[in-house]
Formats: structure tokens, sequence, C-alpha cells
């Protein structure tokens, strides 16, 4: 279990105002670790970040991981052990409008964060955040493995695929006697507390809130949909890992693998590839007093195909990592968590023992289906 190797150490997370950081954030303070942040502001209102007063639980500091200079000083003052680098311009959409600021914070962004940790002793582990979308899409039905070829057609998914490739080197430049690092790869997440535009969870949350039917641009493109919670369990898992490649396994026994200077895909089971009608549709069943309604005009029949899904076949063997919750159960959590939210839990901080509560029966969904991490 990765929890007893988090308690009272200084972990640095980057992007901890974001969907993703918030939750990793509020996991890692469940389990006791000392938590500070650095982003630039919180990326959405209403946020994860604000509903959880997360400002007031960690240490809270705002910059640009494109200044190198700020970033280091940052990460210097808090001197961390472990990192955790989320930070990211994070939306496709946007990164066509503004393809060079996309590429200077998640490419050259990454860079200045493995700069700052080779002028911070103190790292001893850092994961590096990428995506699936890091692969070249070959449009085919197959899951991507770790081997595959990176790439990218629009600028967000070139930024990734660079990030890779830039953290890899450093990997191997300059970190093999130094920290313990890994990257990783996961697909869209799902949960309570995302605004982000573009994103269908979002768009129906901020829809139904006000009553009217949600406009769908692509019903029919099929998504490895995934709580949120997930990924979050593997990256901490691999956090724990490189800290202390033993961790969780039985007594005595030596690690079969070893994770350093490695990547790994995180995922749903292959055959959770729903499509954005039936998300749409499963969420609505949970949202109490409304129906399934959709606005899909112009696009009913078409079936996107980017399809992009990946293989988790390396997470299972080597660190014995599979997702906990079933596609129903993924909609559950999410939809509980929104409804919780609109039916009064909106002011400052409303949100943290909910969140608590979901981190802590997720933790035990897990247990209970024998995950290595949880026990
Ligand atoms: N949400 C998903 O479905 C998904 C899927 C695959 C990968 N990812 C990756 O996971 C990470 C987190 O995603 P998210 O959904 O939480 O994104 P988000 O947009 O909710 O949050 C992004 C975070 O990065 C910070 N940030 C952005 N640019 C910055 C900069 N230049 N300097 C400092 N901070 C900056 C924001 O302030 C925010 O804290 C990103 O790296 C993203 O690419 C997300």
């Amino acid at each position: 279990m990765f929890a007893d190797l988090y308690a009272g150490r200084r972990v640095f997370v980057t992007g901890h105002t974001g969907f993703k950081g918030s939750w990793l954030s509020a996991w890692l303070l469940a389990l006791g670790a000392r938590a500070a942040g650095f982003s630039l502001g919180v990326p959405t209102t209403p946020s994860h970040f604000e509903a959880l007063d997360l400002a007031r639980r960690m240490e809270d500091l705002r910059g640009d991981i494109r200044d190198r200079a700020a970033l280091t000083r940052a990460m210097q003052g808090f001197a961390p052990e472990v990192v955790f680098h989320l930070a990211a311009q994070a939306l496709v959409r946007r990164s066509y409008e503004d393809p060079a600021g996309t590429i200077e914070a998640n490419a050259l962004g990454t860079m200045n964060v493995l700069e700052a940790v080779r002028a911070c002793p103190s790292v001893k582990a850092v994961v590096v955040i990428t995506s699936d979308k890091c692969y070249r899409n070959e449009e085919w039905v197959w899951g991507y493995r770790e081997t595959d070829h990176l790439g990218g057609a629009d600028p967000y998914s070139a930024s990734k695929g660079c990030a890779e490739i830039i953290a890899h080197s450093y990997f191997q430049s300059f970190f093999a006697n130094g920290p313990a690092c890994t990257t990783v790869r996961a697909g869209n997440v799902i949960g309570g507390g995302d605004w982000a535009a573009d994103r269908i969870v979002p768009d129906c949350a901020r829809a139904w809130a006000e009553h009217r039917p949600v406009a769908i641009r692509s019903p029919w493109a099929t998504r490895p949909w995934q709580h949120v919670l997930e990924p979050l369990s593997g990256y901490l898992w691999l956090g724990a890992r490189l800290l202390d490649n033993n961790a969780g396994l039985r007594a005595g026994a030596e690690a079969p693998f070893d994770p350093r200077g490695q990547a790994y895909n995180f995922g749903p089971a292959a055959d959770v590839n729903n499509t954005v009608a039936e998300v749409v549709e499963a969420l609505a069943v949970h949202w109490p007093g409304f129906k399934s309604e959709m606005d899909a005009a112009g696009h009913a029949g078409k079936k996107e195909s980017t399809l992009l899904k990946l293989c988790c076949d390396k997470a299972l063997a080597e660190l014995s990592w599979k997702a906990t919750l079933d596609f129903e159960e993924t909609i559950r959590y999410t939809a509980e968590w929104y409804a919780r939210y609109y039916e009064g839990g909106s002011g400052k901080g409303a949100m943290w023992d909910y969140t608590q509560g979901q981190i802590t029966a997720y933790g035990g969904k897990a247990a209970h289906r024998g995950l290595a991490w949880a026990h």
C-alpha cells in the first residue's frame, strides 16, 4: 500500500489548481503528505480546487512553468522528495488557437520542471504526466503500447509527444544516478469537479445545472473513459515504487521490475470504450429530476474515426495495477459528485468531505478487488 510511503513526505504538484492536480492534492493530503502546488491561476470557475478550498490546506504557490527561474526557486524553497508534474495547457482545441503557448507550456515547461529537479537535491522521485495523445494516432483498433511511435497531428498531441522525448532524454542523460523518474500516459478522465471547456461531462454539468439540453459535437465517438482516481492511483503507486521499489511486495520479496526511466500507460479495462452518447445517457440516470436530452443536430449517424485506446498490460505485469471501477461505477461517482455540488455543496471548501469520502470508498473497492496498491 502506498499510504505509508507518503505520510509526512514533502510532495510538489505542478498543476494543483486543475482538475487532476486538485484530486491528486486532495488524495496526498488524505495520506498525510505535506503538499505544495505550483500553478498559474485556477483554470475554471467553478473549480474542484475552490470546492475543496485547497489554497488553505496546502502550500499554494502561483507561477508559470515557462519561467524556469521562478519554478526552480519555488521547488528549492519547498525542497520536495517527490514531484508530480501535471501543469499543462490541457485542451486540444485551445492548442489550435495558441500552438506556440501550448508547446512552450507542455514541452518546454516539462524541460523546466526537470531542470528545476536537477537544481533541487532533495528530490528522489519524479512522475511526469503526459497523455495518451502522445502516441502517433494510427487509427487502428489495438491499444497503444509504451513502445509505439510517438507523434501528434494537433499541437497539443505534438507537445505531449515532445514532453515524452524530452523527459526520457533527461532520465538517461542526467538522472541515471539521480532521482528515480517515469512518464505516465492516460486518456480521458472524468469525475466530479471538472468544469473545463470542450469536455463532455463539464458540458453536461453546465447545461443541466441551468435546465437546458446539452449540445454534443460527436455523440458516436468512443473513448476509454475512466474516473480521475484511476490514473491517480497509478501515479501514486508508481511514485511509491520509485521511492521504494519493494513497497507493497510481500516481506523479503525482490521487486521483479525496475520502474526507473520507464513509461507506463494507465487506462480502463479494454471493454470500457463507450460512446459519448452512452456517457450522457448514463449520467442523466443519476442526475436527479433530469432526463437525457441531447442536442446533436447534424451529427446523427456519424462515427468518429479517432479511435485511441491504451494497452495497459505493462502496468498490470510490472505494477499489478489495473482499473478498479467499471463503467457504471465510474459514471455514478461522477454524477453523484455534481449532484451533491449543485444541491448545496457549492460553497468554498464545501465538497472537501465528499471528495475525501469518494477517495476512501474508491480505496476500499480497490482493496476488496485485490489491487496491490490498496493493500
Ligand atoms: N483531463 C484529461 O482528460 C486528461 C487526459 C490526458 C492527459 N491529461 C493531462 O493531465 C494533466 C492535468 O490535466 P487537467 O485535466 O487537470 O488540466 P486542467 O486544465 O484542469 O489543469 C491544468 C493545470 O495546469 C496549470 N497550468 C497551465 N499552464 C501552466 C503554466 N504555463 N504554468 C503553470 N501552471 C500551468 C493550470 O493552472 C492548472 O493548474 C495535464 O498535463 C493534461 O495534459 C489530462
